[in-house]
């Protein structure tokens, strides 16, 4: 359930408050990811526990907070999984879309994130920023060599804002996202949305509809569709729609009308030319997850050289230094020959 709201001036379609009615129960998820989202059930469940009762808020008053980052490719059920947290907190659920609070309002985003926060305080409602990955890397650009620290007022205001939030709050990102230090540290977990396997997938089929209304033709074979396309939830939803309407709007009697599988495949079909002809397009920023997941390895496997690169400077310095004091100089490795086996000569 959407309903739209006014906060603090800013505009429905930046921001929804969600009665949650999805549950864990609509959520078609690896045993790995329920296994790791059940234990943050219980951190959020405990917090009190643990920082009241038994007093570990008074001796530790940062970096206490509740803040989980969903992250995975679009139609994966980072969305959902949201809704279905704040449902069983029994709490609901401020959504806003980061993307486009940035876009339509600069200049004006460390205000608008402080009356967001302010908001969900006041109401007691779990606060989903969607489409985060702005969030989390904007501090950071790639230079030459290093990284650059960037001055960015909206991302300062929103970890400051995160250090002190007593409530929930979920991010959801793309999985290849160069994530701000000073973001991890204030993320309790993440959690990791991958694409359905075939298995999943046909669960996900059977999902979609509703358990007795929605009227199937007797060829419909869900395992056979789930096995031959590999498609994320989100896409296996629209195709569901999308076979609904084909259904419907044939000729004949409504009470008559039935979903066959050459709707289904149609609709499929339909999708995933859709989804094709939207990676050519040069601003779409869905990238399909598998160059997504190689891209965040390679990535952070630079990040990571060069952190090795800088190390051993500072040590080759601090060795410098150290022989210098003794009166002996290091000779300039950059002059060293490397023979074939890696043994140096001079
Ligand atoms: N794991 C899943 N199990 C069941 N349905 C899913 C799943 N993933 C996606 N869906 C379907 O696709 C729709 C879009 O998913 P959503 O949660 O918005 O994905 P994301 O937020 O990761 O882009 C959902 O409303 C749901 O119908
Ligand atoms: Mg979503």
């Amino acid at each position: 359930m959407l309903k739209d709201i006014q906060i603090g001036g800013l505009r429905g379609d930046l921001l929804q408050v969600i009665e949650p009615k999805k549950t864990f129960a609509d959520v078609i998820l690896p045993e790995k990811t329920r296994r790791i989202l059940a234990d943050t059930l219980i951190q959020i469940e405990k917090h009190r526990l643990i920082f009241d009762t038994w007093g570990l808020g008074e001796r530790h008053t940062t970096g206490t907070g509740l803040v989980f980052n969903f992250t995975g490719p679009p139609g994966t059920g980072k969305t959902i999984c949201a809704e279905a947290v704040a449902n069983l907190l029994v709490k609901r659920l401020l959504s806003v879309r980061y993307s486009e609070l940035e876009s339509c309002w600069a200049g004006e985003t460390s205000k608008n994130l402080v009356t967001v926060f302010r908001e969900a305080r006041q109401q007691d409602m779990v606060l989903f920023f969607d489409e985060a990955d702005s969030i989390a890397s904007r501090r950071f650009t790639t230079t030459n060599l290093g990284y650059e620290r960037q001055a960015n007022q909206g991302v300062n205001i929103l970890l400051k804002e995160l250090e002190y939030h007593p409530g929930v709050v979920i991010f959801a990102t793309n999985l290849w996202t160069n994530f701000d230090p000073a973001f991890q540290r204030r993320v309790r977990t993440h959690i990791v949305f991958e694409l359905p396997g075939a298995r999943e997938r046909e669960m996900i089929w059977q999902a979609q509809l509703h358990p007795t209304k929605t009227p199937l033709a007797d060829d419909v074979d869900f395992h056979a569709l789930a096995e031959r396309d590999e498609m994320s939830g989100g896409d296996i939803k629209n195709a569901v729609l999308k076979a609904a309407h084909m259904a419907a709007a044939e000729s004949g009697l409504d009470y008559q009308k039935r979903i066959g599988q050459r709707h289904f495949e149609e609709a499929v079909r339909q999708v995933i030319e859709a989804k094709r002809v939207m990676a050519q397009h040069p601003y779409v920023d869905d990238v399909d997850a598998e160059h997504g997941a190689a891209l965040l390895e390679l990535s952070t496997r630079v990040q990571e050289l060069q952190q090795d690169t800088e190390s051993l400077r500072g040590q080759l310095e601090g060795l410098r230094a150290e022989m210098a004091t003794l009166g002996i100089s290091l000779p300039d490795v950059t002059k060293l020959k490397g023979d074939d086996d890696g043994n140096t000569q001079h």
